[in-house]
């Protein structure tokens, strides 16, 4: 069988391209280490030398608020040197190839390649173009996968409700565009989690969701009854081609969350959203803004957590 190319000889970390066929030990270890790295950010000096003198680019070939910002903390809290590539002024703009791109900026000696992309598997073409001693972590690439996300929503969902083993997660939405949805498929279902559920219209649910080992619902009611978390998705226009829905008021009739709704999840169930959100759409300001939600926490855990993957995957070599 062919080896996962995430994972050298050893079955250690070298690059973070998708949660998909990741050990449950490899992503404990990832969410034990991110645990001893949130007390980082309390510190006076928030930085520890691990990764000090390394270069890591960032490279956002699409739009990111969140996650771009994350990684460049994360990676200047481990002490990195960290560099922003302005794709819209790069020579990709002049046609520049991603992996002449790439051949380039390992010339300025790269350590750390983060990679967002609308093409699904542009981090695993970088991964197999790159020298042995240079990690890739993947921040998006098309409806494929968003790891760190999914580690993330992981991370949280454990730090406020604890062992996956009794834990039903709703995901609600657009799951057809979501790399979202799929990380945390694959991350919740390897750690144990005892039921994922997706829900959303036939038009925005996937067909190979139930081999993926969830339950499907099309009924919003039924989807989150008795849900400890509620995961929402936005809605991803920008994604769609062709009439997927009548229109955005449509799915917020039948599929919003508002707090008339969440009153079928648990009595303490807590609300996700990975960002960005189209309040008043897949979920009211109201939910958004109230007391279940752990929106903005999930944010700040995603430091942790990118620093934790990325002091990970540069501590060990091909
Ligand atoms: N959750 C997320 O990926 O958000 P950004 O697109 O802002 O990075």
């Amino acid at each position: 069988m062919a080896r996962n190319p995430q994972l050298n000889k050893n079955g250690e970390l070298i690059h973070l391209l998708s949660i998909e066929g990741l050990p449950k030990a490899v992503l404990d270890h990832i969410l034990d280490t991110a645990s001893t790295f949130v007390s980082v950010s309390d510190r006076d000096v928030k930085k520890v030398p691990l990764l000090r003198g390394k270069s890591v680019f960032n490279l956002f070939f699409e739009n990111s608020t969140r996650t771009r910002t994350t990684f460049e903390i994360a990676a200047k809290r481990l002490s990195a040197d960290v560099l922003n590539l302005d794709i819209a002024r790069s020579s990709t703009a002049k046609g520049e190839t991603l992996l002449d791109t790439v051949a380039n900026l390992s010339a300025m000696h790269a350590d750390m390649f983060v990679v967002r992309h609308s093409e699904s598997g542009a981090p695993y073409l970088i991964a197999q173009h790159c020298a042995p001693h240079v990690h890739v972590v993947n921040a998006g690439d098309g409806r494929h996968s968003h790891p760190t996300q999914g580690l993330l929503d992981a991370y949280t969902i454990r730090h406020f409700k604890g062992n996956f083993a009794n834990l039903t997660v709703a995901i609600v939405g657009d799951v057809l565009h979501s790399r979202v949805a799929r990380s945390n498929i694959h991350a919740l279902t390897t750690l144990g989690c005892a039921e994922v559920r997706v829900v959303g219209p036939r038009t925005l649910v996937p067909s190979d969701m139930a081999a993926m080992g969830v339950r499907v619902c099309h009924d919003l009611k039924e989807g989150i009854s008795g849900a400890d978390v509620v995961m929402t998705l936005r809605l991803q226009n920008e994604r769609m081609s062709g009439a997927l829905l009548p229109s955005s008021q449509e799915f917020a009739k039948s599929f919003g969350l508002t707090n008339e709704r969440l009153q079928w999840a648990k009595p303490d169930a807590i609300v996700m959203h990975p960002g960005p959100v189209n309040r008043g759409v897949e979920i009211d300001s109201a939910v958004l803004d109230g007391p279940r939600s752990v929106v903005l926490n999930q944010v700040t855990f995603g430091i942790a957590v990118r620093m934790a993957v990325m002091s990970i995957v540069a501590g060990h070599s091909a």
